[in-house]
């Protein structure tokens, strides 16, 4: 059987929100359900997503913020090739990480300018957005009992992560396509939040 095209409006999925907030573990659990009920489905993941050279430069080592912003960037400069393809195909697209990511790290938790950044990112994926964002809150205790070992981005420090956070939450209130979820939960619990908002935007 062919799988199933997906023809609503909403075809490209991102998870968001601080490190070890589930975005991996809810993205896949995703995955899997779209896959189980028959769609044509293509994960992706930022940075990394076509493939891991600009996302190894970023995770292993610190760089000045602009430089590492740019590489941020020029990764999903990449990426958003594949996803176009695949949107193309009516294929659902769920991304672990988004544009919303650069607002809230480099914008909010970096202090670069918000409006700037919107531009690049918009630059960087000739425009587009992620149609629905499920945006996992957690506190900054929750993150450190989740997260061990620690790459680039993850040893920041926790006025970072606050500003982040913070960041995400303005976003929450800004943007019409993100969705709260508490991230503090049960895995299953979790996921039982996301399709509950997905079965509702389907009018399910
Ligand atoms: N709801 C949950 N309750 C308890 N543990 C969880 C929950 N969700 C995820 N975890 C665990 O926390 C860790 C981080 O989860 P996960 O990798 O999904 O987060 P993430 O948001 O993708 O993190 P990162 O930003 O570092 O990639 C994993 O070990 C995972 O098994
Ligand atoms: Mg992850």
């Amino acid at each position: 059987m062919l799988p199933k095209k997906q023809k609503n409006l909403f075809r490209y999925i991102a998870f968001e929100g601080i490190d070890g907030c589930g975005k991996t573990t809810q993205a896949q659990f995703f995955v899997n359900y779209l896959k189980r009920e028959g769609f044509c489905v293509y994960f992706t993941k930022e940075p990394g997503g076509v493939n891991n050279k600009i996302r190894n430069l970023l995770l292993e080592e610190k760089w000045p913020s602009k430089t590492e912003l740019f590489l941020f960037l020029a990764d999903r400069a990449l990426n958003i090739v594949n996803v176009k393809r695949e949107i193309e195909k009516d294929c659902i697209v769920v991304g672990d990480r988004s544009i919303y990511s650069t607002m809230a790290y480099q914008g909010y938790g970096g202090g670069l300018d918000l409006e700037f950044l919107e531009k690049l990112n918009l630059f960087s994926t000739e425009g587009l957005r992620p149609d629905v964002v499920f945006y996992f809150d957690i506190d900054l205790k929750t993150m450190k009992n989740r997260v061990k070992k620690h790459d680039a981005i993850e040893s920041k420090g926790d006025s970072f992560f606050m500003r982040v956070r913070k960041g995400y939450v303005e976003l929450l209130k800004k943007e019409k396509n993100f969705f709260l979820i508490n991230g503090e939960k049960s895995k299953e619990e979790v996921f039982r939040s996301v399709l509950k908002i997905w079965k509702s935007l389907l009018g399910d």
